[in-house]
């Protein structure tokens, strides 16, 4: 097996089974093989037994071959009696106490099964609105979300990994710029990312220098105006101070709704790849790029490619069948749309490999060509599924019943962020260019590991000019720009994201989201001394390249940061 010491360390602490006293009860390899087999089960009823055993084979070897990972839940807990698979819910919150304290057990449940939520406050009345049964008034949304907020500080999830939250508000309701600002202080509602839920109104209205109307929610009476340019603005400058909230293009969601008549997408998951309708999961997983190259490393094996998608798209599919559901709400609308996700990370690696440039129209470019052939073979491998097993059960409430394509997944690609798997695989994560060719990153409880980019090393060493302290002087600097010691041409491959102007972190994301199903995870970087109006240039650009939302991150923005450039111990 190819795992790196971090990753050993990591599937150790978090995802290996163990006994009551903290006893490993199986290695690596184990967990990759109770994950296949208890995958595999969902064949069951469609081979004999020498097929079965061939399919799991064919799980653990791409998975071991760290070719493909699904989402961490379906690592920890396959096989396991949580069975809990998936990363991502979405969960309604309705207008009424009952409701909003259920939604709050619900994701405690959820949380406890190491899923993520999210959820949008939209429904609920204002701040200040009258409460009919005892003549009070309503405490509003944002009041709530830190009720939600406290429930998730006190259940850690599957005790793994701490449950994370997505709170979405629409642009028009009444407390808007409340929630604009609620996590102005850092400390705050921590254990949320916040998302303006903007409308494409909104969006004509801040070009046009226009008044909007807020709305209601509870009377959908008109509940006054604010001029549309502050409200965006007053989004930016929040953005600029700490990152957020991020803004997710609301209309965009629904467009791309493949069964409206199901109703209305009113949120996404934690991390916003996963558009998905109340009571809805989603199970991810992402195909390793730099796994995917030829053995020289100077080319994409797209057969390599195509066989891997299919055999993902089967995992995944069958994730759906063997998942053990935390509510049966979940269980019959997530059986019903058996939405997946697949997606990819360590394509700044394979970028590197190639001797691709990030920031480059020939990066762009490869984006579209690769990820539109996996988005191909994804549907496709989906398409024969349905013919094997069936189209999914709501398919006649969808608008593929429209257009005669039959497929047994309403939808099949997502990109994640890979936060964890990229650490198992040992890749960059996502579609993330490399935030440093060496660093420390914190990880779990304030761990720190250092980390130096193998593909770097490899070209350095077979280049010549690697040495220790060459690596110490980059993790220092943060970057290999203007050292001397390197090669102009590596130079320019191996840039990382701060050296990458924020126009090419949009346009990539642009581009993979031509080709997804779903919605695609990235943060676009900005340096410390990046203004107000970069933020705003960046929303600006991913609105008009048809980005589904957008997350800005300006270095060193925050007190504590997940990367650090430029810290050596
Ligand atoms: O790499 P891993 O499978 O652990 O997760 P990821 O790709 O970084 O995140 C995928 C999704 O998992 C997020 O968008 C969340 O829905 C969920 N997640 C979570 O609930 N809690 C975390 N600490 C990390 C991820």
């Amino acid at each position: 097996m190819k795992l790196s010491e971090n990753a050993i360390k990591v599937l150790e602490k978090r995802y290996l089974s163990k006994d009551e006293d903290g006893n490993l009860l199986e290695d690596c390899e184990g967990m990759f093989r109770r994950v296949a087999k208890a995958i595999a089960l969902a064949d069951a009823n469609y081979t004999d037994e020498d097929g079965l055993a061939q399919i799991e084979q064919e799980f653990f070897d791409m998975m071991s071959d760290l070719e493909f990972l699904p989402n961490s839940p379906t690592l920890m807990n396959a096989g396991r009696p949580l069975g809990q698979l998936s990363a991502c819910f979405v969960l309604p919150i309705e207008d009424t106490m009952e409701g909003i304290f259920e939604t709050i057990k619900n994701a405690a449940l959820i949380h406890k099964s190491g899923g993520g939520t999210g959820f949008s406050f939209s429904r609920l009345r204002p701040k200040g609105a009258t409460v009919n049964s005892t003549g009070g008034v309503a405490s509003g949304p944002i009041s709530f979300m830190k009720v939600f907020n406290a429930a998730t500080e006190a259940v850690k999830q599957g005790g793994t990994r701490r449950g994370a939250n997505m709170g979405i508000l629409r642009i028009d309701h009444p407390d808007i710029l409340d929630f604009i600002s609620c996590k102005k202080d850092n400390s705050e509602i921590t254990n949320f990312n916040i998302s303006v839920g903007i409308t494409e109104d909104f969006m004509k209205a801040v070009e046009y220098n226009l008044d909007y109307e807020l709305v209601d929610p509870k009377t959908k009476e008109t509940a006054g105006k604010l001029n549309a340019k502050s409200v965006f603005n007053t989004i930016v400058e929040m953005a600029w101070k700490n990152g957020e909230p991020g803004i997710i293009f609301l209309d965009r969601l629904n467009i791309d709704n493949v069964v409206p008549k199901l109703g209305e997408i009113e949120s996404t998951n934690p991390c916003g790849e996963q558009p998905l309708l109340p009571y809805e999961a989603c199970n991810l997983g992402s195909i390793n790029l730099y796994n995917m190259l030829t053995e020289d490393g100077k080319q994409l094996d797209y057969d390599k490619l195509a066989a891997t998608v299919k055999k993902a798209v089967h995992f995944l599919d069958n994730v759906i069948d063997v998942n053990k559901y935390p509510l049966p709400e979940i269980d019959k609308m997530t059986r019903g749309t058996r939405k997946i996700g697949l997606g990819v990370m360590g394509w700044a690696d394979m970028l590197c490999s190639l001797g691709i440039p990030y920031n480059s129209q020939k990066a762009i470019d490869l984006a579209d060509k690769v990820m539109g052939f996996i988005q191909e073979n994804a549907q496709k491998a989906s398409q024969e599924l349905a013919e094997q097993k069936g189209v999914f059960p709501y398919y006649e409430d969808s608008i593929y019943a429209e257009k005669g394509i039959k497929l047994r997944n309403a939808t099949v690609t997502t990109i994640a962020p890979t936060g964890t798997l990229s650490l198992i695989a040992g890749v960059s994560s996502g579609i993330e260019p490399n935030f440093a060719i060496s660093y420390i990153r914190n990880v779990m409880d304030n761990n720190e590991l250092i980390e130096v980019n193998r593909v770097f090393k490899d070209t350095a060493i077979r280049e010549k000019f690697y040495s220790d302290e060459l690596m110490k002087k980059i993790a220092k600097a943060g970057t290999v720009k203007g050292l001397a010691e390197v090669p102009e041409k590596v130079q320019n491959i191996f840039v990382t994201a701060h050296d990458i102007l924020p126009e090419w972190h949009v346009k990539m994301q642009a581009a993979f989201q031509r080709h997804t199903d779903n919605a695609v995870s990235k943060t676009v970087n900005l340096g410390h001394d990046a203004t107000t109006d970069d933020v705003r240039e960046v929303f600006v650009l991913a609105y008009k390249t048809h980005c589904k939302g957008v997350t800005i991150y300006r270095d060193g923005s925050r007190d504590l940061q997940v990367l650090n450039i430029g810290k050596v111990k």
